[in-house]
């Protein structure tokens, strides 16, 4: 009786909006920045207009996407009415409604959910697509149903959202999810259906891994072989890569394996993002992790008469792009190409793992050296990815890569994404430029989630969803006028053993959704508790949207 008045003590002085009442009745992820909870609710019922602002600005593809998720769940008619219309009839609205001048930031919006009206407040169509996002979250699970909803007598659900007062705006502009493409590929529908997904959690970067060592996966005009070649190898490894894993075998499966975009599809995943307001970072790996290219055009490698395959297993290998002036013109047309392609304000160009054993042997390389006054390789990859830079920023773009790239001097303007831990952050941020946290340590995806005993193989490491949800992006050794250049955070989804898109799904899923609320939230918003009462509701929309997410993990999804 005693622990029950606890208990009951402690749900009251609970702080209501970061309580476990909060948590339970607005079940949202990532949990928006300030929650007022109020009492009632609203009802959608075939008497719910959906009232537009006088002025468009881009404002009508969130509506029509809003409405046709509920439509297609509910069977609601939710007509639209321009707010100046005098024939609006009797019933509850949801108002649209224009911000003031510089009351809601490009990405925030504010949203009341009052008996007989919802009001959403934004000054972008970003930020009422983000409301909308949040609208959807508070209405039963239901709403992500891909077809009409009944219940087994029959009867429709109630389509009501708890009364509240959102004023919500991300914590970090950055917040990416990541998927390597090359060592498996993913075919468009999946891609579009894991953009979806980005946007669901309200992350606006997708960083696409689109070349590497066992392929090259974007077609490239200029360059056909790059596809015909270099998209394509003989076979694969079977089991793991390593020799000192117990999973290693040594054999390999005999079967071709290959894919690529076509530029049309890409023009159209593309298009498909925008309209989900994710911007997509292609990246293009140099100098390294370049077999893909290098078996379609040996002339780019420093041994021009060699032999190149596009790789059949897994690791960092010594063929990488040489310094010549013929692999510059080549990377240029390309990049021409992807930038041609990509509206990205940002171009990922690689520049991880990168041995230099073939430069160290190479006549031309060392003369490149002496001539240009670098005192060793890591010089030389900076040279290289210097002359990169300035391409890339002529044409009004900027550069981000690997936190190798700080090695042997950092380019002017670059952005770095800090993977091996978080000291490539630091030291960008140090030297006054811009980083992404991406640590190995705390948001790589295709690290093992649980015991790896009964897991699919994975490539190794262990980070649970407890343990990214405690990652914090701004390291603590950094200074104010420093952290911000810490501009967020990205999972990364290597995939040398993820073959199928439900096993992407299993890896990512509940982890995003933990790295979502890291992004997006206040840094003190919730506990672990908090976020798993509201996981256990996500995992509903999760199934009505057919994704294959771990259901088990290390921490027990009950509280
Ligand atoms: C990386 O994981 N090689 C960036």
């Amino acid at each position: 009786m005693f622990k029950k008045f606890l208990l009951l003590l402690c749900l009251l002085t609970l702080p209501l909006t970061h309580g476990l009442f909060a948590q339970s009745q607005y079940p949202i992820i990532p949990l928006p920045t300030k929650l007022t909870p109020k009492e009632g609710q609203f009802q959608f019922t075939k008497n719910t207009r959906l009232i537009l602002p006088l002025a468009d600005k881009g404002l009508m593809p969130v509506v029509d996407f809003f409405a046709a998720q509920l439509r297609t769940a509910s069977g609601l008619p939710l007509e639209y009415f321009s707010a100046n219309s005098t024939a609006i009839p009797k019933g509850t609205h949801v108002f649209f409604i224009e911000a003031p001048a510089g009351k809601v930031g490009p990405e925030g919006y504010r949203l009341t959910i009052e008996p007989d009206r919802i009001g959403i407040v934004a000054a972008t169509p970003k930020g009422y697509f983000y409301g909308v996002q949040t609208l959807l979250q508070l209405l039963p699970a239901e709403a992500f149903s891909p077809q009409l909803v009944k219940k087994a007598d029959g009867a429709a659900p109630r389509w009501t959202a708890p009364c509240v007062q959102i004023e919500d705006e991300p914590r970090f502009g950055y917040r990416g999810l990541h998927l390597d493409v090359g060592r498996h590929f993913f075919p468009v529908p999946f891609i579009k259906k894991y953009i979806d997904l980005i946007a669901l959690h309200k992350l606006n970067t997708f960083h696409w891994h689109l070349t590497e060592d066992q392929g090259w996966r974007i077609e490239i005009k200029k360059y056909p072989k790059l596809t015909e070649i270099g998209s394509k190898r003989k076979e694969t490894i079977i089991g793991h890569a390593s020799r000192n894993n117990k999973a290693y075998t040594g054999k390999y499966d005999g079967q071709e394996y290959g894919g690529f975009y076509t530029q049309d599809e890409i023009k159209d995943v593309v298009r498909y993002a925008q309209s989900r307001f994710v911007t997509i970072i292609p990246e293009i790996e140099l100098p390294g992790h370049a077999l893909g290219a290098l078996a379609a055009y040996p002339e780019l490698g420093c041994n021009p008469d060699k032999i190149y395959q596009v790789a059949t297993t897994w690791g960092v290998f010594e063929d990488v792009f040489c310094p010549r002036e013929v692999t510059f013109n080549f990377l240029e047309d390309v990049l021409t190409e992807v930038m041609e392609l990509f509206p990205s304000e940002y171009i990922h160009i690689g520049g991880d793992e990168c041995p230099k054993k073939q430069w160290q042997e190479s006549r031309f390389c060392q003369e490149l050296m002496k001539k240009q006054g670098l005192k060793d390789e890591h010089e030389l990859q900076s040279y290289f990815i210097q002359r990169i830079e300035k391409f890339i920023n002529a044409k009004g773009r900027k550069l981000i890569g690997w936190d190798e790239i700080l090695e042997g001097g950092l380019s002017p303007n670059a952005t770095v994404m800090s993977w091996r831990g978080i000291e490539g952050g630091i030291a960008a941020a140090r030297q006054n430029h811009d980083a992404v946290m991406t640590p190995g340590s705390h948001v790589y995806l295709d690290h093992y989630q649980t015991d790896p005993q009964n897991e699919p193989l994975a490539i190794g490491g262990y980070t649970p969803l407890a343990k990214i949800y405690g990652y914090e992006p701004i390291p603590a050794s950094l200074k104010p006028a420093e952290a911000k250049h810490i501009l967020g955070t990205q999972a990364n989804v290597w995939t040398e053993y993820i073959k199928s898109s439900d096993h992407v799904e299993y890896m990512v899923f509940p982890r995003a959704c933990a790295l979502a609320e890291v992004a997006w939230s206040l840094k003190e918003c919730c506990t672990y508790a908090d976020f798993v009462a509201r996981l256990n509701t996500h995992f509903k929309r999760l199934d009505y949207l057919k994704v294959k997410y771990a259901k088990h993990t290390d921490a027990p999804l009950k509280l």
